[in-house]
């Protein structure tokens, strides 16, 4: 991952491939933001006129290139847009520095140094920032031959661009304008750096393709980075959830020759007051089973797992920031594969609670998987639960794919996680659980059926979900199906592929649950 610092030095003098300044949509054309005053001082402060003239406008995630002017060590500079400029007094919203950073990371795709003069008015603007240089840096090339050539040669570190599609990332990144000997700067750096570092190793594991990601596979890298930090790990293999009578797990694991694991992660404070448990469906590859879904539909399902890779990093991520809560981590995974011993539709499952479902569809497996580890969660009485999936694609019809969809059983629990999801940049929206559509859940066989209405089918989802929700527990569920995987060009921070997406609400809520502000 880029190396990142805060430093003090002056733009002139620092030795670099570039300097990122901000640019912002003034009412008068582009404004040049705060921090990047000794540039346009070299630029006998005619720096937005310059910008204009070449044609920028501040407009968010614009990136414009020009030579540094003399005088400066590093050659160039990269104005990148900020967006709209805050109303005096004012600063930059946190996520526009976020997006800003990552745009111009992205930018400098292949440079060793750069360094970024953005505006830095608090602690939480330097954090940002770094999150935004971090996250919009990352690159997943581990199965580039042109990538591998280079980091062989050179390491990773000093690679200077790769040869063929792939540029190496961002090598090194210095902050200015930052302070680094407060306490409050270098804690947000810390903090970005853990939470970052963690965001891109569950993007690294939703990009991993599913013949080198199996159930086993993931349950091998939970274990590893487990013992690193200090985290209790407990692994349930196919013998083991067959005698706990885990029907759910085995039943979407049943058509696959890699089978399905449960993953418990617990990591402790001895400071924690409170205890949360996340769950992450971890469908490692999701064909739909014997209900095959179509050519067109199965080519990105791979990311089927980033519930489980978003719960894995935040619990990882909570470890490494010594939070002083109580986090057990679930990760539900299985391979939802078509074969001679899969489930059919029409099977009926006796579920880890003891209710029985008929399968009418074998591609809804995610709720049947996570009803499982909702009800082993359940048993350990957390004061909340939160699970995270790509449980639909009815909720990515509703919000699109940038947008998840937050769903609970209590209003106050829903609308606490929704704001951490503002608070940390990651677009969210509150869904109803609407109680008419829980007859369609009805089984003629079974307790209930895996499928309902197709209206609202990803509120049918949450409704099945809740049935497996221990009584008087606190629960949210996060339907990630649009924004885990990203299918169009790069934005801001986020790079095509698994996104990352849930892992700082989640690291959020821990840290408002350790402050003992969750209510
Ligand atoms: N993994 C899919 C949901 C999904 C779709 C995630 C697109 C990401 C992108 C899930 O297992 C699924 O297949 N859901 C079905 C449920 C239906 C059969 C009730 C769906 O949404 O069509
Ligand atoms: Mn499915
Ligand atoms: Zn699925």
């Amino acid at each position: 991952m880029t190396a990142l610092t805060l430093s003090t030095a002056a733009a002139p003098g620092l030795r670099a491939d570039a300097i990122v300044i901000g640019v912002a949509k003034g009412s008068n054309g582009p404004s040049v933001a705060p921090g990047a005053e000794a540039v346009d001082k070299a630029y006998d402060g005619r720096l937005a006129g310059v910008l204009e003239t070449l044609g920028a406008s501040g407009a968010e995630g614009e990136v414009t290139k020009l030579p540094a002017p003399s005088g400066f060590k590093a050659p160039v500079v990269v104005a990148v847009g900020l967006g709209a400029e805050p109303d005096k007094d004012a600063g930059f919203d946190g996520e526009a520095l976020r997006r800003a950073a990552g745009a111009a990371a992205r930018a400098l795709a292949g440079a060793k140094k750069a360094a970024f003069a953005l505006p830095l008015a608090e602690a939480a603007d330097a954090g940002a920032v770094a999150e935004g240089v971090l996250l919009g840096a990352y690159a997943f090339d581990a199965y580039k031959e042109s990538a591998k050539e280079t980091k062989g040669a050179k390491g990773a570190k000093g690679a200077k661009g790769a040869k063929g599609n792939g540029k190496a990332p961002l090598a090194e990144a210095a902050l200015l304008g930052g302070k680094p000997r407060d306490k409050a700067y270098k804690a947000a750096i810390e903090r970005a750096a853990a939470v970052s570092e963690e965001l891109n190793r569950a993007r690294d594991l939703v990009n991993t393709p599913p013949n080198d990601l199996d159930p086993e596979a993931f349950a091998a890298v939970a274990q590893t980075a487990a013992k690193e930090h200090g985290i209790k790990v407990q692994v349930l293999d196919e013998k083991a959830l067959t005698k706990g009578g885990y029907g759910g797990i085995l039943g979407v694991g049943a058509g696959s020759a890699s089978g399905p694991r449960l993953v418990k992660l617990s990591y402790t404070s001895p400071k924690a007051k409170k205890s949360l448990a996340f769950v992450g469906k971890g469908i490692t590859y999701d064909s739909g089973g014997i209900s095959l879904k179509p050519a067109g539909h199965n080519e990105t399902m791979k990311c089927d797992m980033a519930g489980a890779a978003a719960v894995f990093a935040a619990v990882v991520a909570a470890a490494r920031l010594g939070l002083e809560v109580n986090v057990t981590g679930w990760l539900a995974l299985a391979e939802n594969m078509p074969s001679g011993s899969a489930t059919r539709p029409g099977d009926v499952l006796r579920m880890y609670s003891g209710k029985t479902v008929e399968v009418l569809n074998t591609d809804a497996e995610g709720r049947l998987v996570l009803a499982d580890a909702l009800w082993a969660a359940s048993q350990e009485k957390p004061d909340a639960i939160i699970d995270v999936a790509t449980l639909t694609g009815a909720m990515m019809l509703a919000l699109g794919s940038r947008t998840y969809g937050v769903m609970a059983n209590d209003d106050a629990f829903r609308s606490a996680v929704y704001e951490a999801a503002e608070e940390v940049g990651e677009p969210a929206w509150p869904m109803p659980m609407p109680e008419h559509l829980r007859k369609g859940l009805d089984s003629a066989t079974a307790d209930m059926a895996n499928m309902g209405e197709r209206m609202g089918g990803g509120l049918v989802a949450g409704l099945f979900l809740r049935e497996f929700v221990g009584e008087g527990i606190a629960w949210a569920h996060l339907d990630i199906a649009g924004p885990a995987f990203n299918e169009g060009a790069p934005f801001g921070y986020t790079p095509k592929g698994g996104t990352g997406t849930a892992v700082r609400t989640l690291v959020r809520v821990a840290e408002l649950a350790a402050a003992g502000e969750l209510g």
